[in-house]
């Protein structure tokens, strides 16, 4: 039936390639899936813990949150942010507390676009960004990655794509799908075109943690005190403090933007769950050893992925992926598209990856593999591709 009083914007959209995996594997019986980015860790004890003392001491653990956010978390995350950037940062005027940074972009590009109006995106980028632009009535543009040069950002590329709609250039460091961490230098450009165009930079910021070997090279555009005024800066529990289903994240503002991102939260969530906003308090303020565990046994499930990617060069080319917990090879094996192969290898092997045309053009024949599940799901994945693709 054709539903005509769904809107342009709606129906323009679909759910996300990633989800749509997931669910399609998710019917299959004794499928392995490899196409949602949810670590398989529980939330941390002490986390755990603290959530159920305060469901039992705290009368007002079930009512609203000021929009915002509860201030003893908006002063702990602000002091986090100058432990992380080294930027003063005034709980009141600049730090909201989000329901996760999808919730944080949404309102965001709700502030800031106009119908019509461009956010540049890398392509390969995140899939549900182009979802929320279109859902904000925006256009994405895609600004393509240099697949050569290991998915580096070109920045000459990037002063092509401004116009006089574009709004915003979103950007994920370690990257989904690539997992690529951009260097200082190569920001820092970025950083400097966006204040020549006066374009809002929005750090998307899920897998800080998440850099292994490479934390050196982990530059958080957020930390340059001349870009304030046009950064916004998302960071979210859902992956580093395995709190994904509380959904609860923090964005750090420029004043004036706070109080327009304030009116979308309230005018759409009200607030945070308070049980999240306590979650994410019992996460920044209790023990932090968590974050070493996650990393190391991610960082052999990254080796077991590549390891294991070696072993069939006849199917899949890859570089190693510097962070996050996603590797995008491309597809060698013979095949038509990338949806065309994640749905034949599903259908015929039972393992489920994410196609890569869903994170752009630029993405197509490539698949996005996401290593946050247990080193057996990776085993059993990839036995049963190399029985599926014999050498
Ligand atoms: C780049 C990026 N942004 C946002 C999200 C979702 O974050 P949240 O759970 O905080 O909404 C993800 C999750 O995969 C992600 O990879």
């Amino acid at each position: 039936m054709d539903h005509h009083w769904v809107s342009r914007n709606v129906s323009n959209i679909t759910i996300s390639a990633i989800k749509q995996m997931a669910m399609r594997s998710a019917k299959v019986k004794g499928a392995v899936s490899l196409a949602w980015g949810v670590p398989s860790f529980r939330t941390p004890e002490p986390i755990r813990r603290a959530i159920a003392e305060q469901l039992e001491s705290d009368p007002d653990i079930g009512k609203y949150a000021l929009p915002d956010g509860l201030a003893e978390l908006r002063e702990v995350v602000a002091k986090e942010h100058y432990d992380s950037t080294g930027i003063e940062v005034d709980p009141d005027r600049n730090v909201m507390i989000t329901a996760g940074n999808m919730q944080g972009l949404n309102a965001l590009l709700h502030v800031v676009l106009d119908p019509g109006d461009e956010v540049i995106v890398t392509d390969p980028g995140f899939a549900s960004h182009l979802q929320q632009i279109r859902l904000c009535g925006g256009r994405p543009v895609y600004w393509p990655l240099d697949e050569s040069a290991g998915w580096s950002l070109d920045s000459e590329r990037l002063l092509s794509l401004i116009t006089e709609r574009t709004k915003a250039i979103i950007l994920v460091s370690p990257s989904n799908p690539t997992g690529k961490i951009f260097s200082e230098r190569e920001l820092r450009r970025v950083g400097e075109i966006a204040q020549n165009h006066g374009l809002m930079i929005m750090i998307d910021d899920p897998y800080r943690h998440f850099t292994y070997e490479n934390g050196e090279r982990y530059f958080n555009l957020a930390s340059a005190s001349e870009l304030f005024e046009c950064v916004a800066y998302l960071f979210t529990f859902s992956k580093s403090y395995a709190l994904s289903g509380y959904r609860v994240g923090y964005l750090i503002l420029p004043d004036n933007l706070k109080r327009e991102v304030l009116k979308v939260h309230d005018a759409t969530i009200i607030c945070t769950p308070r049980v999240s906003q306590v979650a994410a308090l019992a996460g920044l303020t209790g023990s932090r050893d968590h974050l070493d565990e996650f990393a190391t046994a991610l960082g052999r499930r990254r080796e077991l992925i590549c390891e294991r990617l070696a072993r069939v060069p006849h199917v899949f080319e890859f570089v190693k992926p510097d962070g996050a917990y996603y590797v995008f090879p491309t597809i060698v094996a013979a095949h038509r598209d990338s949806m065309e192969f994640s749905l034949q290898l599903l259908e015929t092997a039972g393992v489920a990856v994410t196609p890569g045309s869903a994170f752009g053009p630029t993405g197509e024949h490539h698949v996005r593999m996401a290593y946050c599940v247990s080193e057996e799901a990776i085993v059993e994945a990839f036995d049963r591709i190399e029985t599926q693709y014999p050498l």
